[in-house]
């Protein structure tokens, strides 16, 4: 494929843009930064880039679930090609997740309209709400109510981990918006994200073309017994939900071990009540997390959890309690369009690998309505949802190209097809 545009972004203006997002929710002696989905430091962030799409002249638009989308208008009718991800974080977050998708969005727009070109498609940049999924569950909240996958009255009813209403979050900072959703389908979307794992690393490649998202299935369990004195009662009289727990939680670790990569499983959350060092806790609640790129593993690793904690749990006088938080099938990705996001990062010279993504990401519930890839840029040793969270500058830069790339051919009106736009050869 010959390049489709000569543009190339400004690094200095991304990492600036990046700095400047990430000194919001600062954490204190790190690079990274804490703005969990619909806090007030959530709403300083959505202000500052909502700044930002303004002072581009976008239009600007903020949903009933607070996903705001810039559009730069382009030549023909029709609905926008759409880059984005989330500026929410996990509470000890980095300040690439999610962000550098949007900002990196954003740097697109700003190259192309610096550079006086009009594109055929018109252009949006989207940031999501609660894509991490750390506050309220399930993740990729916004995006899933975006594409109708739940309905609006649904999330806005949604409880947060702190007893907040999502609703009435949306409402406090100011984000309860007003454009119709389930919005209509963009032309085709794509999400540039740093990979948050170790394999683009440490096999020297730069850039990933992401095949698919692994299925992703959350739980809460809570395991309830009865709370007693620490020291009077004795070990064959409890009834003590903190040793089930504890043997659940080991399971989860084995249990992705013995089914083997790239089955994971992660107790992530765990409270306990009363919580006192004297007293036989009275219930235990944690978390599960099970990810698997194949369907039926991840089924059968939810089965067999639920056959060991039903086996572990019987004849301790314990009960359990199970709900599910988030249950999402693994996705894959429209071929043509993963086909130009390879396509583009050769034409630029960059290294290339075809790769699932392991997390789960906005990208995945634009799928269902339109073709959709996401475009990944080396993690540093791997590291995310974690303040140490580093991408390099020049890594960072030749994602952004990328999807400039992707994007520009995406929306040239002389395309008419994904499967034109993904072949070599074809320039504007
Ligand atoms: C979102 O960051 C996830 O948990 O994959
Ligand atoms: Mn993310
Ligand atoms: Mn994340």
């Amino acid at each position: 494929m010959t390049l489709v545009s000569s543009i190339q972004i400004d690094i200095d203006r991304l990492q600036d843009r990046l700095a400047e997002l990430a000194a919001i929710g600062a954490i204190d002696g790190t690079e990274g930064c804490s703005r969990l989905a619909l806090t007030e430091d959530d709403g300083l962030g959505r202000d500052l880039v909502v700044s930002w799409m303004c002072d581009l002249g976008l239009e600007v638009t903020i949903d009933g679930v607070g996903n705001g989308v810039g559009v730069l208008k382009g030549r023909i009718d029709g609905p926008p090609v759409m880059m984005g991800s989330h500026i929410d974080t996990v509470a000890t977050g980095g300040r690439y997740d999610g962000n550098l998708g949007v900002l990196a969005g954003l740097e697109i727009i700003e190259s192309i309209v610096g550079a006086g070109i009009v594109p055929d498609r018109s252009l949006a940049v989207a940031f999501f709400t609660n894509e991490e999924g750390s506050r309220f569950q399930p993740d990729m909240l916004g995006s899933l109510v975006y594409v109708g996958g739940l309905a609006l009255s649904d999330a806005l009813a949604i409880e947060a981990i702190d007893g907040a209403i999502l609703g009435q979050e949306l409402e406090r900072i100011g984000y309860d918006g007003i454009a119709a959703i389930p919005a209509e389908p963009p032309y085709a979307f794509v999400e540039l994200h740093i990979e948050q794992g170790p394999v683009l690393e440490a096999e020297a490649m730069t850039i990933g073309a992401v095949t698919g998202v692994q299925g992703i299935s959350w739980q809460e369990l809570t395991i309830n017994g009865q709370s007693n004195h620490a020291g009077t009662t004795p070990m064959s009289l409890r009834r003590d939900p903190g040793v089930v727990a504890a043997r659940i939680m080991t399971f989860v670790h084995d249990l992705a071990n013995n089914l083997g990569p790239p089955q994971v499983g992660t107790v992530g959350r765990v409270e306990f009540a009363p919580n006192l060092v004297n007293v036989v806790p009275a219930s235990v609640t944690f978390t599960v997390d099970l990810r698997n790129t194949d369907e039926a593993v991840l089924q059968e690793s939810e089965d067999r959890l639920t056959a060991f904690v039903d086996e572990t749990i019987a004849g301790t006088g314990c009960t359990v309690e199970t709900r599910v938080l988030a249950r999402f099938e693994p996705v894959l990705f429209d071929p043509y369009t993963v086909d130009l996001v390879e396509a583009s990062a050769k034409s630029l010279g960059y290294s290339v690998k075809r790769m699932p993504s392991g997390a789960g990401h906005d990208a995945q519930m634009l799928a269902r309505v339109c073709p959709t890839a996401m475009v990944f840029t080396q993690s540093q040793n791997g590291l995310s949802h974690n303040p140490a969270e580093f991408t390099a500058a020049a890594d960072l830069e030749a994602g952004a190209n990328v999807l400039l790339q992707t994007v520009m051919a995406l929306a040239s009106a002389e395309v008419s097809s994904l499967k034109e736009a993904a072949l070599p050869g074809v320039s504007s």
